[in-house]
């Protein structure tokens, strides 16, 4: 037996009035288990969410939280029903590094907000060497999320060259990855966030960082910056707020594709221009590279072949015995890419 400790809330509140830090006896790994030792936690938005019940209602209480982090083997047991280890090229040792994938990872009975935890192996991924832990923590959500919605748009590194792309909110973590995702494969993109401090940095990832609070704004900045000829992909975690500035802002032909919809639940579309402008719009998540045959091999591999130019921004390394009041930091989206915790 390994005591761990980790967060847990027991009711939706405020992250700083919800968490508690409490012990829980893990066993030795099961067949197709691993024992993590957490070295870097990757926060994210929907974590946020989850405590307060804005995301997927949690299965039980008390519920863990986390979906992301890296690790260091501690101990591996038999080979389980995915068998070793499905996406990494070498075998699993102890004290190897690894990366966790969200979509894989329980984050009601397990969560990656602690120490020690026991994981499946089919939920390990690989770190590229050169990355801090901070900055493996922050990679694999980020490329699921973003190359995969790329590649739901058309865009792969042999057909991004010729097309412009536009981020919204692009200081998140999300679009961070997604900015440097799709000007390394050669689009040309432009990005956008409600904050002129923001737009500064961002505009040394991005041909064009645009400050647009509304859909107005994001209307005319588009045309300026395009020449008016507009975008051709859109990846989109705004919503309603942006609908109708992004689909006037769409060129013939362009793919819209809707991650979240952090400005409403029940948007409303201008079909009508829509269909005058030939225009795609389609949703995504992280589980759609489960589903679709190949693909998570395939953005695993982007993940890895392009890490160097992909390294995930870390806005700020904070102790995770500070993770409710780091939270609370996250939903005030003062940061510029990833919010890690470090134990
Ligand atoms: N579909 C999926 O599978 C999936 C996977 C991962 C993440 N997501 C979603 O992707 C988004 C980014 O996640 P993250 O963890 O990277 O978040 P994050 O780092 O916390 O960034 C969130 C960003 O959203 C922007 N924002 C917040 N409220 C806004 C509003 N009212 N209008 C316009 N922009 C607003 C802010 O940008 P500015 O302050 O710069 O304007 C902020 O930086 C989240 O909504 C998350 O739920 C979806």
């Amino acid at each position: 037996m390994t005591t761990s400790h980790r967060w847990q809330f027991d009711a939706y509140n405020k992250p700083v009035d919800a968490l508690a830090w409490r012990p829980q006896e893990l066993t030795e790994p099961g067949p197709g288990q691993v024992l993590l030792k957490i070295l870097a936690v990757g926060m994210n938005r929907s974590e946020f969410n989850y405590v307060q019940g804005n995301y997927a209602p949690a299965r039980a209480f008390p519920s863990g939280i986390g979906q992301e982090a890296v690790g260091e083997i501690l101990a591996i047991g038999p080979a389980g029903p995915h068998g070793p280890q499905p996406y990494g090229k070498t075998p699993l040792t102890v004290g190897s590094r690894v990366a966790l994938l969200p979509g894989r990872v329980d984050m009601c009975d397990m969560g990656t907000y602690r120490d020690i935890g026991l994981f499946d192996q089919a939920a390990l991924a690989p770190v590229p060497e050169s990355y801090t832990d901070a900055e493996a923590a922050g990679l694999w959500m980020g490329v699921l999320t973003m190359a995969g919605a790329l590649e739901l748009a058309g865009i792969t590194p042999t057909t991004a060259k010729g097309k412009t792309v536009l981020i919204t909110a692009a200081s998140s973590s999300m679009g961070v990855i997604a900015l440097k995702l799709a000007k390394t494969w050669g689009a040309t993109t432009i990005a956008s966030t409600r904050s002129a401090s923001k737009a500064a940095q961002l505009a040394t990832l991005s041909d064009h960082a645009i400050v647009a609070s509304d859909s107005a704004s994001l209307i005319t900045e588009i045309a300026s910056v395009t020449d008016k000829k507009g975008f051709d992909v859109a990846l989109d975690p705004v919503g309603q707020a942006f609908y109708p500035g992004l689909i006037e802002s769409a060129a013939v032909g362009a793919n819209i594709i809707s991650y979240e919809m952090i400005t409403g639940r029940e948007p409303v579309l201008p079909i009508a221009l829509m269909m005058m402008k030939d225009l795609t719009f389609r949703g995504y998540t992280i589980f759609r590279p489960y589903r679709v045959p190949g693909l998570l091999t395939q953005i695993i591999d982007w993940g890895m072949a392009y890490a160097d130019q992909i390294t995930p921004i870390v806005a700020a390394t904070h102790a995770l015995s500070n993770a409710p009041e780091v939270l609370d930091e996250l939903g005030r989206c003062e940061h510029l890419g990833k919010l890690v915790l470090v134990p």
